[in-house]
This record gives structure tokens, sequence and C-alpha cells, in this order.
């Protein structure tokens, strides 16, 4: 089994993110190969990243941070869901990437991207996929994205899918067993 942590990146009271990510992780638990984590960053509550030494020499100073660093770095993929907030990724996310270097790299993502409206969080997805680029951090062509998010939200805070959300799902699941298989052999490869 690989470890899988899905991150759940908005913070607001009331966000979506973490129905969203629910969904996500039992999709993923159903795929088989992973064993799954929600990483809400509303929950983690980060601070703006406060560590006086760059994050690439990995001497952290808080708890919050090492604490960060270890979820990240027991994990063999990510499955970010992310929002688009103003054209971009939430700066929660980013600031949640900003505090490590090294945990990230050489393990492959996923993006789920949902938003309000039709867009589906496209634009984020676009940010995020350049960004990750930098942690040597590799993201999936494959991904799902979500638009008009609250008309698949029930009155109990459920979010039920469309098949064809379904189906990218699936697609982004088995893409992301293959990647963390060959990125394992990467990473090792010192
Ligand atoms: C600060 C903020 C900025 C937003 N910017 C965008 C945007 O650029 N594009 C878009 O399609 N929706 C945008 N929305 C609407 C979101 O798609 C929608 O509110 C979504 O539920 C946000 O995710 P969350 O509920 O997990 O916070 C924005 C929402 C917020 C709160």
């Amino acid at each position: 089994m690989y470890k899988l942590k899905i991150i759940s990146s908005t913070v607001r009271p009331g966000r979506k993110g973490p129905l969203v990510a629910q969904w996500i992780a039992e999709e993923a638990k159903k795929q088989g190969s992973f064993e799954v984590e929600v990483l809400d960053l509303g929950e983690i509550a980060l601070p703006l990243m406060n560590e006086a030494v760059h994050p690439i020499m990995k001497q952290y100073e808080h708890d919050h941070t090492k604490q960060w660093s270890a979820k990240i770095e027991e994990a063999d993929a990510f499955i970010f869901v992310t929002a688009e907030y103003d054209y971009s990724y939430p700066a929660s996310l980013k600031n949640a990437l900003e505090y490590l270097v090294h945990e990230w790299a050489y393990k492959p993502s996923g993006i789920v991207s949902y938003s309000a409206g039709p867009f589906a969080g496209v634009r984020a997805v676009i940010s995020l996929k350049g960004d990750l680029i930098g942690f040597r951090n590799v993201a999936l062509a494959e991904g799902v994205t979500i638009p008009l998010v609250n008309g698949l939200i029930n009155e109990d805070g459920v979010f039920t899918p469309t098949d064809q959300l379904t189906a990218s799902a699936t697609q982004m699941l088995h893409q992301l067993v293959r990647w963390t298989k060959g990125m394992k052999a990467i990473k090792d490869d010192k």
C-alpha cells in the first residue's frame, strides 16, 4: 500500500473543500492501492510561514512545521483538492507548500479543483502545476475539475458527483498509482 495524503486547501469557515476531499478520499480507498489520509489545512492552521531558516536546510524551529514536515515526508503521493481564489489557488495552500522543500520532491500529485461557477477551478490548476515543478513534484495530466460545486452538495453537506466526475476520478487514481510506483524508483535512486 502506498501512503496518499489528500490536502484540502481552503481554510475559511464554511469552506466546501473538505466535502470534496471526503469524496475523493472514498474513491481513493476503493481504488485499493492507497492508505489514505485527508489533511485539512483549515484544521492544521499553519501560521504564515515563520521559520527563520530556509526550508531546504530542514532546520525547523516550530512544532507546527515539524508536524507538517513529518506528515508530508511520509507521503508517497498527493491529491490536492483546491478551489480557485482570484484566478489562482488559495494562499493557504501556497503557504503550506512553502514551509517545506524536500518533503514534496519526487512524488506525484493529482489535482481535484472546484468552483461555484462554470470554470471548475482550472486556472487554479494551471497555477498550482507551475509551482509544483519547483518542488520537483510531478502533477498528473489527469485530474478532476468540478464546476458548479454547490449544486452537487446536499443539505447534509454530502458531495454527490456526476458520473463523468466519478469517471475522471477513476482515471486519475489509476494514473496516480502508476506514477507513484515510478516516482518511488526515482526517489530511491540518489
Ligand atoms: C476569496 C474567494 C475568491 C474566489 N475567486 C474565484 C475565482 O477566481 N474563480 C471562481 O471560479 N470562483 C471563485 N470563488 C468562488 C469559489 O469557487 C467558491 O466560493 C468555492 O466554494 C470556494 O471554495 P471553498 O468553499 O472551499 O472556500 C472565490 C471565492 C472566494 C471565497
